[in-house]
């Protein structure tokens, strides 16, 4: 398979690169056609990868690309998931080079998607491809590529209750995450869940002369300032009457194996450019960006930002606040108590809306499990070194669901780092992630199969 991978790497990078040029953002209707071709690119390529199905799906929102290669009932069958939309690339003026036309500079393919999540779901497609070739494929195999991931996954919720049959399968693997370094190979065993929410706040019927009026009717920028400021106190503690009810304390050796990942504080200030880090009291920057819940402020605006000055009491302001959540959270639960208590501490100089985006479930997974296993020799056996399970702090609202509708557990087999910039300008991943990608993924299923032979 090695051999394969060398032969035709120049052929596997090109592939990518074209996906890379279809600017396919979900988020803007701007590029409704691109996603179309984006799924059709995606559906062609898992055709010509040998598979003996590989389809479009119509949903309500964007479609989804669906493709199997069936070897053998008998064997087991494993799920691959990913997404192929893409963040907008805003703001395109800090873009080194146009965000959907790649360069490959300093070993790294520059592009929106390159990492996130386009690099690494075609990773699976021409590991698909190089177990067909060579013969080596030892499992069934299902792939699932969405185009809502970037926004939700809000219809894709209902499109695996309505093909249970379809998706069955004994275990689903992904690539959509990051590992610790090239060098510290490392497996993500959670997600954080999400409640993501959009409030309004009114104040009188009309802009309003800020002489004439100011310092006799209430603000709404000023008050919206407040009222943010008042959802933590001085320790960075959330402060939503049961905000932290449900969450889960970590024993003091989990918080050990935690904190024994290879961390370097002045190497995160340094690549950030920051003097100091900031966050909740009593935890370490690994427990704060993976096992804590958090709340942030997205985007905030109102009143007269054009240029030069205006002198007016602005009748409205708005803010994007999100909240990532930890097991045993729920955003159906998080979004109740927001929205409960940001009504509640409104003064009654000011009318205020929360309107709801989407959200999604925190998810773990155990590392003793059949998949875990697989995972883990399989990286320890391409990268030449046993990988640290890690807990992640982005989130794929999909996996608990995956877990809830399907009954089957998700390996995060990702590959990306924390330098490709996902969701900035410039976002890139590496050549070297690339390749050890699509060879690592054969290895798991070489023993997937194996050790389900065993247990079984
Ligand atoms: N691939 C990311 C999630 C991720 C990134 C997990 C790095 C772990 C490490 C995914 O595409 C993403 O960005 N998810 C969104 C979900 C949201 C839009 C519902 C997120 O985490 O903000
Ligand atoms: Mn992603
Ligand atoms: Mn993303």
């Amino acid at each position: 398979m090695l051999q394969y991978i060398n032969e035709n790497k120049e052929r596997f990078l090109n592939e990518l690169l074209d996906l890379l040029r279809i600017p396919s953002v979900s988020a803007d209707s701007k590029f409704k056609q691109d996603m179309l071709n984006a799924a059709a690119y995606v559906r062609d390529r898992i055709s010509d990868a040998g598979a003996d199905r590989a389809e479009i799906f119509e949903t309500p929102g964007h479609p989804v690309v669906y493709g199997e290669k069936i070897v053998d009932p008998a064997l087991p069958t494993v799920l691959i998931y990913g997404h192929y939309d893409v963040q907008p690339a805003d703001p395109y003026e800090l873009w080194n080079s146009p965000p959907f036309e790649p360069v490959i500079k300093n070993e790294r393919i520059y592009a929106r998607g390159s990492c996130d999540d386009k690099g690494q779901f075609y990773m699976h497609i021409k590991a698909l491809e190089t177990m067909l070739a060579t013969g080596n494929l030892v499992c069934n195999v299902k792939i699932m590529i969405e185009g809502e991931e970037e926004i939700g996954s809000s219809h894709l919720g209902d499109f695996v209750r309505e093909h249970k049959d379809l998706l069955k399968c004994d275990t689903i693997l992904i690539s959509d995450t990051s590992i610790i370094a090239n060098d510290v190979p490392s497996i993500e065993t959670g997600l954080r869940g999400l409640t993501y929410v959009e409030v309004e706040v009114v104040g009188a019927n009309r802009d309003l002369h800020s002489g004439v009026y100011g310092g006799g009717v209430a603000n709404p920028i000023n008050v919206l300032c407040e009222m943010i400021a008042s959802l933590k106190d001085e320790n960075g503690h959330i402060t939503i009457p049961g905000f932290y009810d449900n969450v889960e304390d970590l024993t003091a050796d989990q918080r050990a194996a935690l904190n024994a990942a290879p961390f370097d504080l002045d190497e995160y200030k340094n690549d950030l450019q920051i003097d100091d880090i900031a966050g909740e009291a009593g935890y370490s920057t690994i427990e704060r960006t993976s096992v804590r819940p958090t709340l942030d402020v997205n985007g905030i605006w109102g009143g007269y930002i054009g240029e030069g000055a205006k002198t007016v009491l602005p009748s409205k302001a708005n803010a994007k606040i999100s909240m990532r959540l930890v097991p045993n959270q729920t955003d159906n639960e998080i979004l109740e108590i927001f929205t409960k208590h940001f009504e509640s501490i409104a003064p009654a100089s000011v009318k205020v809306k929360v309107m709801p985006h989407h959200g999604g479930l925190p998810y773990v997974t155990p590392t003793d499990s059949v998949e875990y296993q697989a995972a883990e020799m399989a990286m320890e056996e391409s990268f030449g070194k046993k990988p640290i399970p890690t807990r992640g702090g982005g989130s794929i609202p999909i996996v608990a669901l995956f877990e809830q509708e399907l009954g089957r557990k998700s390996i995060l087999m990702g590959f990306g780092l924390d330098i490709d910039a996902l969701h900035s300008p410039n976002e890139s991943y590496g050549l070297f992630n690339y390749y050890k990608g699509i060879e690592t993924i054969p290895l798991f299923f070489k023993h997937y199969a194996a050790l389900k032979l065993v247990r079984s």
